[in-house]
């Protein structure tokens, strides 16, 4: 038996560098005033299709959706955003013009080829600001990106940014961009053929490099702007120039849902391949009205926590993981073993040490050896006579420096 195509046990041995993550996320949004939301896996077909859109990629072909036994179409969640946006219209969490600041980390599904930091089971941490409409929502949402990559101590990454502008703008984009394709009908890329009719926008963003050829000339949408737009770009782009955070401007870029409108953007690296996203996301500020709620403007983002794990082992020496701080070597003695196995309980409950026994039954020997294969700090050794006088020996493994102190004195334990 194998786990399924493009999933991934989390070992032991990586699992550190998950909890690290994950502590630095809670540290984080906890700075910031988010809280973390925690929606079901599965939502009805229903809720993506309507907000990441009928003609995307994720909805058309990436999508793990399947027949329940009552009969519902249901979804193994993609992405987040419309799941949390369901969930907020369902519990009221921006009722009376209130702002909800939410996070969420977990588990998404996506029907994609598998490859370096593509996985068809992949785990996310997201988060979405709501019932804020001004560009110091879209500024505070890119500063929590930007401090999250400080604090990971990723180098390597660049913030792209563009504006998708207003619905009706945009509309008028695409009409401009179906007329530019239309000419080079025989040229383009099937998948850009076919999205010729379907999703134009998403042309402009093709690896194909014919298409990308075309696209040089294609018309910008930076230059079809109306006043809110740019307006609200040019606020965002001149705050974040001071606080000082870096960016670029990508015209081309235009994210692969459609529930975006104004600025939208995508942290990439050069650590990762040729799937160099680290996270991207955007305003989102018509999709409560899409799922029947009241207008609630939204800015949020999405970051693939495989891909963060990836850019930071590219970046950072791996420190050595140790598994405990201290190891309770026995001798094979009936006294010797029964007191380790008390000591140790003892020890657990009155500190905050990780604290390890051998139950193999093995030699002092091995155990040292194993004590040390494990980068522990601290052996506390009880053998036959220091079980009956009440007494350890602690010895430090890096110096080798030890010495004998009472099993009582557990405050005085590790002073020396
Ligand atoms: P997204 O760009 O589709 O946006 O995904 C966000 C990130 O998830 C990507 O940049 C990538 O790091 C990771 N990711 C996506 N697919 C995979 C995969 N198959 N394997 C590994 N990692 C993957 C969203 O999902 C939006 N909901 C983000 C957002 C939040 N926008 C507003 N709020």
């Amino acid at each position: 038996m194998q786990s399924i195509r493009g999933t991934k046990d989390i070992l032991p041995l990586e699992i550190s560098s998950w909890h690290a993550l994950e502590q630095i996320i809670r540290l984080l949004t906890s700075q910031y005033g988010y809280q973390e939301i925690r929606t079901p896996i599965m939502e009805y077909a229903e809720v993506f299709k309507r907000s990441v859109g009928e003609e995307t990629d994720i909805v058309g072909k990436e999508m793990y959706t399947f027949p329940d036994r009552g009969g519902d179409a249901l979804t193994l969640r993609p992405e987040a955003t419309a799941s949390v946006v369901r969930a907020a219209i369902q519990h009221n969490l921006t009722a009376q013009q209130q702002i909800a600041r939410l996070y969420y980390v977990g588990p998404f599904f996506r029907y994609e080829r598998p490859q370096k930091g593509r996985q068809r089971q992949f785990h996310q941490f997201g988060c979405e600001l709501m019932g804020a409409a001004t560009p110091e929502a879209d500024v505070e949402i890119l500063t929590l990106a930007h401090d999250f990559m400080i604090s990971l101590g990723i180098q390597s990454y660049q913030l792209q940014l563009n504006t998708l502008a207003t619905p009706t703008v945009r509309q008028q984009f695409k009409s401009s961009l179906v007329e530019y394709f239309s000419a080079f009908q025989t040229e383009l890329s099937e998948e850009s053929k076919s999205r010729l009719s379907t999703n134009p926008l998403r042309i402009l963003d093709s690896k194909n490099p014919g298409d990308k050829a075309i696209s040089e000339k294609a018309p910008s949408l930076l230059d079809m702007l109306d006043n809110e737009s740019k307006d609200h770009f040019d606020a965002v782009l001149s705050m974040l120039d001071g606080l000082g955070i870096p960016y670029s401007i990508n015209p081309r870029l235009v994210r692969g849902l459609d529930y975006y409108s104004h600025t939208v953007f995508e942290i990439t690296s050069t650590s990762l391949g040729s799937q160099d996203a680290l996270g991207g996301g955007g305003r989102y500020d018509h999709l409560f009205e899409q799922f029947g709620g009241k207008h609630t403007p939204c800015i949020g983002f999405g970051f693939g926590m495989e891909r963060l794990l990836i850019a930071l082992a590219a970046e950072n020496t791996p420190e050595i993981q140790r598994k405990a701080d201290v190891y309770i070597i026995g001798f094979e003695t009936n006294e010797s073993r029964s007191a380790v196995i008390q000591f140790a309980h003892t020890l657990r409950m009155s500190s905050k040490k990780n604290i390890i026994t051998d139950v193999q039954n093995r030699s002092l020997k091995a155990q040292m050896k194993e004590a040390d294969k494990l980068g522990i700090e601290h052996a506390i050794i009880i053998g036959p006579d220091e079980a009956i006088a009440g007494t350890c020996i602690v010895k430090h493994l890096k110096t080798g420096m030890q010495y004998t102190k009472k099993r009582s004195d557990l405050d005085g334990l590790f002073e020396v």
